[in-house]
Formats: structure tokens, C-alpha cells, sequence
């Protein structure tokens, strides 16, 4: 897969992400964590989206943006 990222207004940050949906929505209802701290993407680039996977480091260091995850802890 090949990528280019660019840092710009009106420009997409979802290269190919669930791309024939109008919105992508995750709903993720918490209780009880099952492990106590987890973390979702909030950059696009996650190989395991809706989870982070850590891609976010390398989107940041490309384009000088500063987008991470969101973490849900216990
Ligand atoms: Fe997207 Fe970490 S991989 S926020």
C-alpha cells in the first residue's frame, strides 16, 4: 500500500479506511475493560484499526502533525 500524506486544509486524512460507508462511526460501550488499558486509533494509519498499532509516530514524524491515540484505562 502506498501512501501520500499531506498536511493541508480539505484534504482527507482516511487514504482507505471503511472508504464506502458516508461515516465511519466505531461505538465501543465500556463496563468493564477486558484488558486494562487499550488504544484507538485516531490517525487512520493503524494497520489493526480501529486499534492503534503505533502508526501514528510515523504519520507525525511525514507530516509534522501530533495525532495519537485515544486510550481507555481502568
Ligand atoms: Fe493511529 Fe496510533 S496508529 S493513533
Amino acid at each position: 500500500r502506498s501512501v501520500v500524506l499531506v498536511k493541508a486544509e480539505g484534504v482527507s486524512i482516511n487514504p482507505d479506511i471503511r472508504k464506502s460507508e458516508d461515516k465511519v462511526v466505531d461505538s465501543v460501550v465500556v463496563t468493564e475493560l477486558a484488558k486494562p488499558n487499550t488504544a484507538y486509533c485516531r490517525c487512520w494509519r493503524s494497520g489493526t484499526f480501529p486499534l492503534c498499532d503505533g502508526s501514528h509516530v510515523k504519520h507525525n514524524k511525514a507530516t509534522g502533525d501530533n495525532v495519537g491515540p485515544l486510550l481507555l484505562k481502568k
